[in-house]
């Protein structure tokens, strides 16, 4: 009786079954996987926070699609600090990225309509698209001194059902930025064909390296869906509060935003005292970001000194975002593998847990070559 869109393989994996034998079994357990920045041990401001959530302005019902106009600029705020300009009339307000993303499969692509998406990179983007009935074809990322897109591989990949290309810039794992270069490139292939560019920009304000790289959010020279949200940007993940910028010509973007007009009318989503705390969370992201990026900084700094002490793996150039991508000796000898290390999770201590897990992973990795689900599975 069910749709076979829903038809998934719930059986727990190896790694499930591990995890939950060991927690059972009361072991302590540092996850080295770990993205819930509330969980990571930084100081937040509870009471400015909760104060945000008690405007009385929240007891009256205002129904807006895009979402409360003080939200709205408080978001085209955050742009114009970066010095990109983003009216506040082209945003929409959503209650996760997540969801941002379903409203732009649903405006782009019927049933069986394909989107590009890099690959490595977010898992769950795999079931937003299922769940909306999209399918993804993935373009390769290219490790070259940094990564980079292969141009080849994705025009290849595009068919005449292709709607469009998703980017995350940062990408999450691999932590590289859609460089200027790229995005041109980008831009020329979306608009010759009629397609659009879908960049999730979550991690863009942790970049590590270099000056302060330009979002997509002000993008002209394709059709482009900005995404964004506060999970990351402030480290408030549980107030459910993300937004959706339209880009582009003139003409495509009024008619890209009277339809997401229409899907956002639907579900009239985000509740009234986030909207209103908006303003108020923004502005938090400033001491958040300071501790992230300082905690990154450091556990990067630690992990490198561990690594020096040995010579099997070796990290990845990371730009951005909260990850580290190591290199080290391929499973079953036939290719390299790719864990992907959480940088902000512990202070220190995650690099001297991962030094015991990675030994422990070398050792098992000459007989087993199942083992590698173990770090690819996060
Ligand atoms: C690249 C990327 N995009 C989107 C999200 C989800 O963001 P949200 O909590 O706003 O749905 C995540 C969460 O980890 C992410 O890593």
């Amino acid at each position: 009786m069910f749709a076979k869109r829903t038809h998934w393989n719930l059986a727990p994996n190896r790694l499930s079954e591990a995890l939950a034998a060991h927690r059972a079994a009361g072991k302590p357990l540092l996850d080295l996987t770990v993205s819930n920045p509330t969980e990571c041990g930084f100081e937040y401001d509870g009471s400015a926070i909760l104060d945000a959530l008690r405007n009385p302005a929240a007891l009256h019902y205002e129904p807006n699609p895009k979402g409360l106009e003080s939200a709205r600029r408080a978001v085209a705020g955050y742009y114009a600090d970066r010095k990109e300009e983003v009216p506040s009339e082209d945003i929409f307000l959503t209650t996760s990225t997540s969801e941002a993303y379903s409203y732009v499969f649903r405006t782009l692509c019927d049933p069986g309509d394909e989107l590009l998406i890099p690959s490595p990179s977010y898992p769950l983007i795999d079931f937003l698209a299922d769940i909306q009935d999209v399918s993804l074809v993935r373009y390769p990322l290219i490790y070259d001194h940094g990564w980079q897109i292969d141009f080849h591989a994705l025009e290849q990949a595009i068919t005449p059902r292709t709607r469009g290309v998703i980017v995350v810039h940062p990408n999450n794992p691999t932590g590289h930025f859609t460089k200027r270069a790229e995005i041109a490139t980008l831009n020329s292939i979306c608009s010759a064909r009629e397609m659009a560019i879908i960049a999730d920009e979550v991690f863009l304000d942790f970049a590590l390296v270099g000056g302060r790289p330009a979002s997509f959010a002000a993008n002209r020279g394709a059709p482009t869906f900005t995404l964004s949200g506060l999970s990351k940007i402030s480290g408030l993940p549980q107030m459910k509060a993300a937004w959706l910028i339209a880009s582009g010509s003139q003409q495509w973007k009024r008619e890209a935003l009277a339809r997401l007009e229409v899907i956002a009318d639907a579900y009239l989503s985000v509740n009234a005292p986030v909207q209103l705390a908006i303003p108020s969370f923004l502005e938090r992201r400033h001491a958040f970001q300071r501790q992230v990026l300082s905690r990154v900084r450091r556990n990067l700094a630690e992990l490198d000194r561990r690594l020096a002490a040995q010579k099997a793996c070796s990290r990845l150039t990371v730009e951005g975002g909260w990850c580290a991508v190591l290199r080290v000796p391929g499973v079953s000898h036939r290719e390299p593998h790719h864990p992907r290390y959480g940088l902000c999770a512990g202070d220190g201590q995650c690099a001297r847990r991962f030094e015991v897990r990675m030994t422990h992973f070398l050792r098992r990795s000459r007989h087993a070559t199942h083992y590698k689900d173990f770090f690819g599975a996060s």
